[in-house]
């Protein structure tokens, strides 16, 4: 963490913490707010053999409890035995230890980070000086139904990311919508409170998405934001119950946003005008073409048309960046100059994202297996140099022929359609293959 912000740290924080995703999230606060750097260890023991290297540590915080163990006691005990003379904080509220330590609520993280700050003897002047700001770029229209700003939001402007509205401030629909039709579709988040601004969102968004005065384009840019919470949210929790509820709202309204089933170039300009996330984008358009294309197969069904709809949006979950969605071939990925570990994820994808659905709840048969062959390997690992395997299952043919048209579509600003065609025409010339590209030419014409 230390190279990130290229602070000289004077403090250093031992974090004892056995959840990775908390560990991130107080590991980040507390770094930004104290300028500290955080050491993070999962047990008391990883604790001891720290200090007996003969390292040493400006505050202790720790978990109360790991694996059903009093971590919190051991370490009072362990920093008392060694005379170390270190505070202690304890997320959590054990009465053994009142007097011993500062005792916080583990959801307080807030009041964690203060704490924290106050026991180092770093003052709010020094902690504004650590602030790096970083900003998530949210869509306007998910504004839409709020009265009162959760968090912090800024506009980026002319000189500059600039604060728009404090926390609490009060807004209305009316003054969102202006925005938008004057063309500002986006508003920053910081990056210390986007989970907080995802958590209270999750709840708007379920609201939002049900509002049947919503436009099509509003439609279009709520469910990015819900596509975006829902990766957010997987990204730092898996599938809980919160990003499952999240989830379920965004992919409900792919489902919608296909049933009004707008033509390809109608879609193409309102997408233009409202994103410019390749990721969404293409997750969007796979899941509208396909259903199209499936109510122009003999075999097609609604069934089916579902499937391919879950398919898109979670397809390329596990790699929600717009640097790594649009490789699709061995070829593209060896030429990157993205990091090995980068790299390894994209060849895993849709093996791991398959898995990871095995804990969705009510999933059609046949969508993980359209997820794993996605990029042509029955393994899901990797890419396949064979591109009319027949070994596929028909629906995954389905979705690669999709998902091929419309990264070429989306590689240039102008796409000439029938060039596309005409070049898939060939590609596409056998079997399960050509009655997909078939379907795909009447579904697009
Ligand atoms: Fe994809
Ligand atoms: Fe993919």
């Amino acid at each position: 963490m230390s190279g990130e912000n290229n602070i000289q740290f004077q403090r250093k924080i031992i974090f004892v913490e056995s959840s990775s995703a908390m560990r991130k999230l107080i590991a980040n606060n507390l770094e930004l707010y104290t300028g500290s750097q955080v050491i993070c260890v999962k047990n008391s023991e990883e604790l001891s053999e720290y200090f007996k290297s003969g390292e040493s540590a400006d505050l202790i915080v720790t978990e109360d409890m790991v694996d059903g163990e009093y971590t919190s006691l051991k370490v009072v005990y362990f920093i008392n035995a060694q005379q170390l003379e270190i505070p202690v904080i304890v997320m959590g509220q054990n009465p053994k230890l009142e007097g011993k330590a500062t005792l916080i609520d583990r959801e307080n993280w807030r009041g964690l980070v203060k704490e924290a700050a106050k026991l180092l003897g770093v003052t709010s002047e020094v902690m504004m000086e650590f602030i790096v700001p970083e900003y998530y770029p949210f869509q306007m229209a998910c504004l839409l139904t709020m009265t009162k700003v959760p968090v912090d939001l800024y506009l980026d402007e002319d000189d500059g990311i600039n604060t728009w509205f404090l926390a609490e401030s009060q807004i209305n629909r009316q003054k969102i919508e202006d925005l938008i039709f004057k063309g500002t579709h986006t508003f920053y988040v910081s990056r210390y409170q986007r989970l907080e601004f995802v958590n209270f969102l999750s709840t708007e968004l379920y609201q939002l998405l049900n509002d049947p005065s919503l436009t099509f384009q509003n439609r279009v840019a709520v469910t990015q934001a819900a596509m975006d919470s829902s990766c957010f949210l997987i990204e730092q929790f898996g599938l809980d119950k919160k990003s499952i509820q999240t989830t379920r709202t965004a992919v409900e309204s792919f489902f919608k946003l296909a049933l009004l089933s707008p033509g390809l170039d109608d879609l193409l300009d309102v997408l233009s005008k409202n994103t410019n996330s390749y990721t969404y984008k293409h997750s969007l358009t796979i899941s509208i073409v396909g259903h199209l294309l499936i109510s122009k197969l003999q075999w097609g069904n609604a069934e089916q048309q579902k499937i391919i709809g879950l398919a898109a949006f979670f397809h390329d979950v596990m790699i929600a960046d717009d640097r790594l969605t649009p490789i699709h071939s061995s070829q593209q990925l060896q030429d990157s100059t993205l990091p090995s570990e980068q790299k390894l994820k994209i060849e895993r994808h849709a093996f791991l994202t398959s898995e990871l659905l095995s804990k969705y709840p009510d999933l059609p048969m046949g969508t993980d297996s359209v997820i794993l062959q996605h990029h042509g390997t029955l393994n899901g690992i990797g890419f396949s140099d064979d591109h009319l395997d027949n070994r596929l299952s028909p629906l995954a043919i389905v979705f690669l022929v999709t998902e091929d048209f419309v990264h070429r579509i989306l590689a240039t600003e102008a796409p000439d359609k029938m060039t596309i065609l005409h070049e898939m025409s060939l590609k596409y010339d056998k079997g399960q293959y050509r009655k997909c590209f078939e379907a795909l030419e009447k579904a697009v014409k």
